[in-house]
Parts: structure tokens; C-alpha cells; sequence
């Protein structure tokens, strides 16, 4: 069926820097600080960290397996690996759902990468300068009633995404990656650095670390395992097509924790460049779009060098979504191409074109179609506009759908010789308690949270 030879991550380091780049994203800089923030703090981030180690990184192995075992694209990936199988309809479903997700991802992900960019121009052009109370707010609220303005920065974010995939994976993902990340992580520290010279490390330090264990319910495992996901890429084909360009050589397992390690570094980090300003700075803590959109810019603008920090700080959220949308965005180009379908550039402005129609919908339904609720006989999604509609299904629910597959399929389907040859373990028994997490562990508490998630009303 292959009709183009897939090209290869130049080396391993070229892979990481990619994964890493999908990995962190809006989900470090932007939801985790507020996730912790909304849900009790300490207790939530030995929970969220519980999560990765115990989850994350054998799903992360378990979906970069799937991805280059064959080295195909992730649904040619599912219908090679249960060959022979009598449920391989199921599997080959399982492939197209893994590629669909990250499509709705981006169909909200988009737009607040479109944000994003906005407020680097909007900072730059002094727009958020000299600022009275309340100000800020008024500037966030202007942009979300405007379609004009949302749907020009997410035009833009969508272009810069697609022009990086068309250009391949060397030539495109990789030379981004390489440029972007190490600014992410310049930027990054110099924001904790500027943090630390203002005070209010130590709030910090009590705020994120000290556990309050009655915070900790059904709710929270399920907030915490979601932002997990989120955030490690999991439960769609990201994994899995960055997976198959990586080359044989490199081991599996070890990408695996310099991802998971990278990720959970950022997103903790992210609350230490942006607690500390917000406690010197007697502000209040909210939560959601109004902490970075409309609390910080109010500090930015009242601090010395306020200014080029507040720059700073939103081209790291601009940096960070890049290099998520382009993982977002590669899997359906990469099938597309491998079929024949189309060329790589063709796909890239295709797949381009139909994402930037839903993305249109999402900036819309902030305001001219925020009253439309498109599930409204569903008793959970009748206040959900599409914008809301999209996060909670794909970022919610067939992500975790995706990522009980991938384990069920190869921890139970697919032959045990072929992870084992991929893993590079031997026979050891890191390799048996990967496998026994992946058989034993992740299905029945994914499928519980899965339950739990359609629990609240969904059915
Ligand atoms: N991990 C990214 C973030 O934290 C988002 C992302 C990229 C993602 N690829 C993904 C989320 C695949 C789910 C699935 O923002």
C-alpha cells in the first residue's frame, strides 16, 4: 500500500526534541498551573506525578511502539499489527479514531494558539501597557467578542502549522523544533529567574507542594489522569507517528522518560514563573483563560522590565503550541500521503483548509454562536458550544478511548515477540512489569475513569 518511503527523524535527539516540543504545550504553561491551582495544590501534583510514572511512561512506550514496528503511518500501523486477527475491523477502526481525535484537538487548540499570537502583537505594540484595574479584562473580553480578530490569529497559527508540515519531517518538524525549543527553555528559565528575583518563591513552594489530601476524589484522579494524557501527547496518533520516524536504534524506553521527564519538569517549572508574580503581586488566583490572559498582563505592566518578561512570556505559550499543533497535525498528512492520496504538500493545505472550517466555528461559538449548542438533547453537553464541545469529547473522552485501545491492543493483541524485539528490554523484568502495567493495570483503571466520564451524564 506504501507508496512514499517515510522519511526519518535525523537522530534520537532530533526525535526527542520533537516529542518534547508536542509534549509541552498549552497544556504545561497554560491548564496546568490553573488545574493545580483549582484542585488543591500539593496533593494534586503527587497525584498528577503518581499518574505519569505509572501510566505515562508505558503508554508513551506502548503508542511509540505501535508507531514504529512497522514504521507506517498509525493506521496502516493498526491494520499491519492485527494481521490475521479476527478483530482487525476493530483495530483499523481503532487507527481511525486515533487519527480523528487530534483533529478535534485542534479544532479548539487553534484558536488559543491564535490568542497566543495575539497577545505577543498586542504586548508589542503597547497595547497591554498602562493599564488601569480591570483593564485587562476588558482587553480579553474584546478579543472574544471579536471573530474578527480570533479568527485572523488563528488563521495564522493554522498556516505556520501547516507550512511546517508541508515541508516534511527534516526539512520541516525538525528544523522547528530545533529552533524553537531551545528558546522555550531560555525563555522558560529567564521567566523562574525574573520570578525568583521578585519574591514569593517560598508561597509558591507551599502552594504547589503542600498536599491537601481531602482535595483528592473521583474527580481529581480524573482531572489529573486527563491533564496527564494531555500533556504527555497520549490517547491519539501523536505518539504513534512520531514513533515511526524514529529510527531502529534508539531505544524505546528511554525516549519514553526523557519525554515524561521534559514534560513534568515544564509544567512544574510553569508554576514557578508564574505563581511567585502573581502572590508578590497580591492577585488574585482564578483560574481558567483569565490567569495568563488577564492576570499576568496587569503584573506585566506594573513590574520593572514588566514589559519585554510579558513579551517573553507569550511567545513561550506561542513557541509551546507550535510544536503541539504540528504533532496535532502531522498523523492525518502522514496517512494521507502514505496512501497515495495525496502529496505531502497537497494533504498539509487540505487538511489545512478543513481543520481551519472547524477552528472558524470553535473562535465563532465564543461569540456570535456561543448560544448555539449543537448537542442540546444530551443532558451534559446542552450548555456546550462547539468550542466546549470539542475539548470535552476529544481532549476528554476519546483520548482516553485511544490510549485503552493502544494498551489493550498490544497487550493483548498484538504478538508478545513483537513488542519485545521492539522495546530493546530483553526479557527482563523491566520488560514484564511494562507489560503487565499495559495488560493489567491501564485497561481496567483507563476503562473505569472512561465509565466514570460517561457516568456524568454523557449516556
Ligand atoms: N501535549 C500538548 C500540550 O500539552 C498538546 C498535544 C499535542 C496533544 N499532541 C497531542 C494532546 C496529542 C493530546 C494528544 O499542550
Amino acid at each position: 500500500m506504501s507508496h512514499v518511503v517515510q522519511e526519518k527523524w535525523s537522530s534520537g535527539t532530533a526525535f526527542l526534541l520533537a516529542a518534547i516540543g508536542s509534549a509541552v504545550g498549552l497544556g504545561n504553561i497554560y491548564r496546568f498551573p490553573y488545574v493545580v491551582g483549582e484542585n488543591g495544590g500539593g496533593a494534586f501534583v503527587l497525584l498528577y506525578l503518581g499518574i505519569v510514572i505509572v501510566f505515562g511512561i508505558p503508554l508513551v512506550m506502548t503508542e511509540l511502539t505501535i508507531g514504529r514496528r512497522r514504521q507506517v503511518p498509525p493506521i496502516t500501523a493498526y491494520t499491519q499489527l492485527s494481521e490475521g486477527k479476527k478483530s482487525q475491523p476493530f483495530w483499523i477502526f481503532a487507527g481511525y479514531s486515533s487519527v480523528i481525535t487530534p483533529l478535534g484537538i485542534l479544532g479548539f487548540y487553534f484558536v488559543i494558539a491564535g490568542w497566543t499570537l495575539n497577545y505577543v502583537f498586542k504586548i508589542l505594540t503597547g497595547k497591554l501597557s498602562n493599564l488601569a484595574e480591570g483593564d485587562t479584562q476588558a482587553v480579553f473580553a474584546d478579543m472574544m467578542a471579536s471573530p474578527g480578530t480570533l479568527i485572523f490569529w488563528m488563521t495564522l497559527s493554522v498556516i505556520i502549522t501547516a507550512f511546517i508540515i508541508s515541508r516534511g519531517i527534516k526539512a520541516g518538524l525538525e528544523k522547528a523544533v530545533n529552533i524553537l525549543m531551545p528558546m522555550l527553555f531560555v525563555i522558560l528559565l529567564s521567566l523562574v529567574a525574573y520570578s525568583a528575583f521578585n519574591g514569593g518563591m517560598a508561597e509558591t513552594f507551599e502552594f504547589m507542594f503542600t498536599p491537601d489530601f481531602e482535595k483528592i476524589n473521583m474527580k481529581t484522579l480524573l482531572e489529573a489522569t486527563g491533564q496527564a494524557f494531555f500533556s504527555l501527547s497520549l490517547g491519539s496518533a501523536t505518539m504513534l507517528v512520531y514513533g515511526s520516524y524514529l529510527p531502529k536504534e534508539v531505544s524505546i524506553p528511554k525516549m519514553a522518560c526523557g519525554v515524561a521527564f521534559a514534560d513534568t519538569f515544564v509544567a512544574l517549572v510553569s508554576g514557578f514563573a508564574i505563581f511567585p508574580i502573581i502572590f508578590t503581586n497580591g492577585m488574585e488566583l482564578n483560574s481558567g483563560p483569565g490567569l495568563v490572559f488577564e492576570t499576568l498582563p496587569v503584573i506585566f505592566d506594573q513590574m520593572p522590565f514588566g514589559n519585554v518578561f510579558g513579551i517573553m512570556f507569550f511567545l513561550l505559550l506561542a513557541f509551546a503550541a507550535i510544536t503541539s499543533t504540528i504533532s496535532l497535525f502531522e498523523p492525518a498528512v502522514s496517512n494521507l500521503e502514505e496512501r497515495g492520496i495525496f502529496t505531502r504538500r497537497k494533504a498539509s493545505l487540505v487538511v489545512g483548509i478543513g481543520l481551519w472550517c472547524l477552528a472558524a466555528l470553535s473562535a465563532l461559538s465564543l461569540n456570535v454562536l456561543s448560544d448555539w449548542h449543537p448537542l442540546a438533547f444530551n443532558s451534559t453537553l446542552e450548555n456546550k458550544n462547539i468550542m466546549d464541545l470539542l475539548e470535552y469529547l476529544s481532549a476528554n473522552g476519546m483520548m482516553l478511548v485511544n490510549a485503552l485501545f493502544a494498551a489493550i491492543f498490544l497487550g493483548w493483541i498484538v504478538n508478545r515477540k513483537e513488542s519485545l524485539e521492539e522495546l530493546g528490554l530483553g526479557d527482563s523484568w523491566l520488560f514484564k512489569f511494562w507489560r503487565s502495567i499495559i495488560k493489567y493495570v491501564v485497561p481496567p483503571i483507563v476503562g473505569y475513569l472512561i465509565i466514570d466520564f460517561l457516568g456524568y451524564g454523557l449516556i
